[in-house]
């Protein structure tokens, strides 16, 4: 597909990266206050609209929460623009913007989807964390970032 690009979300977007969000698990929008979070991060220029053509797609969540490194937060594609490999463009795009030699992020062992995206976009598994959601351990990866390239 296309020409897949980043663009910081602004206030202005908000209403639509609440309903891509809504429409990935009603329940978790809800119970986890997600609203607030994402105002929060389009505050704090950290939420980035993903365009496909254009078009708003999805958007991730990026900041430097995790022990000072790049962390991916979140990241959400439309379904019907998902498996497109427009996750692993984004992906490799935030990655080219981190301002810290490695970018982490972590994804529930039963999400192949996310899991697939990140071993074709180069990040290598960092190990498992049991006890956050029952049955299904968080697992973490990380990619080294040129930093070279990331400072310019
Ligand atoms: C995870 C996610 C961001 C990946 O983005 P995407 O655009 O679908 O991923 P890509 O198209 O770049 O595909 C990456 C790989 O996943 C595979 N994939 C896509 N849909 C899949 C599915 N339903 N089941 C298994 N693998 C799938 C793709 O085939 C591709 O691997 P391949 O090239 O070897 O076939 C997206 O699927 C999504 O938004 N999922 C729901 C939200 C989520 O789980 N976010 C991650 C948690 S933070």
């Amino acid at each position: 597909m296309k020409t897949i690009g980043l663009k910081k979300a602004t206030i202005n977007d908000k209403a639509l990266v609440v309903d891509f969000d809504y429409r990935l698990d009603k329940v978790e929008h809800v119970e986890l206050k997600r609203e607030e979070k994402i105002k929060k991060a389009i505050l704090n220029e950290e939420c980035f609209m993903i365009l496909a053509d254009k078009r708003a797609v999805g958007f991730v969540i990026f900041d430097y929460r995790f022990f000072d490194l790049g962390w991916i937060e979140l990241i959400v594609i439309e379904e019907k623009y998902r498996g497109k490999g427009i996750g692993v463009q984004a992906i490799d795009l935030i990655c080219t913007q981190c301002k810290t030699d490695k970018v982490f992020t972590s994804t529930n062992s039963s999400n192949m989807q996310m899991q697939k995206a990140l071993s074709k976009a180069g990040f290598s598994f960092a190990g498992k964390i049991n006890g956050l959601d029952d049955g299904d351990p968080e697992l973490f990866y990380y990619r080294k970032i040129n930093t070279e390239k990331a400072d310019n």
